[in-house]
């Protein structure tokens, strides 16, 4: 396990939450073996939530969902739902079907499935393009379309995964930024069609996020000594950071927010540039 992207009983008893603020709860999450995702679903397991990880690699899902569930020291708290790729709406279905059988319910929904690679416009094939747009935009769309009819249940709540890389023009992240802006839209309107019915959907924007496969990739190891002259705050973003600002927007302290994203960047995009 990797301890720098991981929570531990600490969060509970030393942190700013209630030990049982999420018991009888369960969540559906895309890309939960990820980074950032992981460390949302720990945090939401620490709290009393029971767990559907969704990924495409089975030893991957299969693992993260054994790590957090020993969080918790209950080997049922986690469940893992391998070979499902995002871009299936009937996937999708099945997983959500799977979910429920185990856990009953649906409360809570984090669609991060994402996926990133750098590369310029010039060189962009079509298809790459699409590929990005379909695993995270299309992704997003199958995964709160799937899980629906348990949210109206449940009067439950979604939270979508985004970026600030929209807000400016970042080099090499063309399809990404278009994906997520996508995403954002998709967040908003869905606050306004589906309020009147108890749900909530929000977006969570991360900034840089210290340790991340996505920060790795795009800023290269000199990203670093580079970020305290562009983050306000003086310190690069932890996965800790999007885990807190998560259980706040599932938590009744949230119930009148919706429509929202939640920029979780230590102020970093109001200077107007990612690098
Ligand atoms: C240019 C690329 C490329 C690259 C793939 N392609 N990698 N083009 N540069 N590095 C092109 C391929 O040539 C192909 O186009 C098309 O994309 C589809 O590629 P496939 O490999 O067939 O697609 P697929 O198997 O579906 O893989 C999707 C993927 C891959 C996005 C390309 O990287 C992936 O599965 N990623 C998931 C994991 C991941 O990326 N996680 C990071 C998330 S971090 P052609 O024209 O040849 O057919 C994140 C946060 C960002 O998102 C925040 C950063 C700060």
């Amino acid at each position: 396990m990797n301890t720098e992207n991981s929570l531990n009983s600490k969060f509970v008893t030393e942190g700013s939450w209630r030990a049982d603020l999420f018991k009888g709860k369960v969540a559906f999450v895309t890309g939960g073996a990820g980074t950032i995702c992981r460390v949302q679903t720990e945090a939401l397991v620490l709290l009393g939530c029971k767990a559907a990880i969704v990924g495409r690699n089975q030893e991957r899902t299969e693992r993260a969902a054994k790590e957090i569930s020993g969080l918790v020291k209950d080997e049922d708290a986690v469940l893992a739902i391998a070979d499902v790729d995002v871009r299936s709406f009937k996937q999708m279905e099945d997983a959500v079907r799977i979910t429920v059988q185990k856990f009953g319910r649906i409360d809570f929904v984090i669609a991060g499935a994402a996926g990133n690679f750098i590369c310029d416009f010039a060189n962009l094939s079509p298809n790459a393009f699409k590929s990005v747009i379909d695993i995270d935009l299309l992704g997003s769309f199958n995964t709160a379309k799937a899980c629906l009819k348990e949210l109206k249940k449940s009067k439950g709540s979604i939270l979508f995964v985004s970026a600030t890389f929209h807000y400016y023009g970042v080099p090499f992240q063309g399809h990404v930024g278009a994906a997520k802006a996508g995403i954002d839209a998709l967040a908003k309107n869905l606050a306004v069609e589906l309020g009147p019915l108890g749900i909530r959907s929000n977006c969570i924007a991360p900034g840089a996020i210290d340790n991340t496969e996505g920060l790795k990739r795009l800023a290269g190891e000199k990203y670093r000594e580079k970020a305290l002259a562009k983050i306000p705050l003086q310190r690069l973003g932890s996965t800790r950071d999007i885990a807190e600002s998560t259980v706040f927007i599932f938590s009744p302290a949230a119930s009148y927010i919706t429509g929202t994203v939640l920029v979780v960047d230590g102020g970093m995009w109001h200077l107007g540039t990612y690098f």
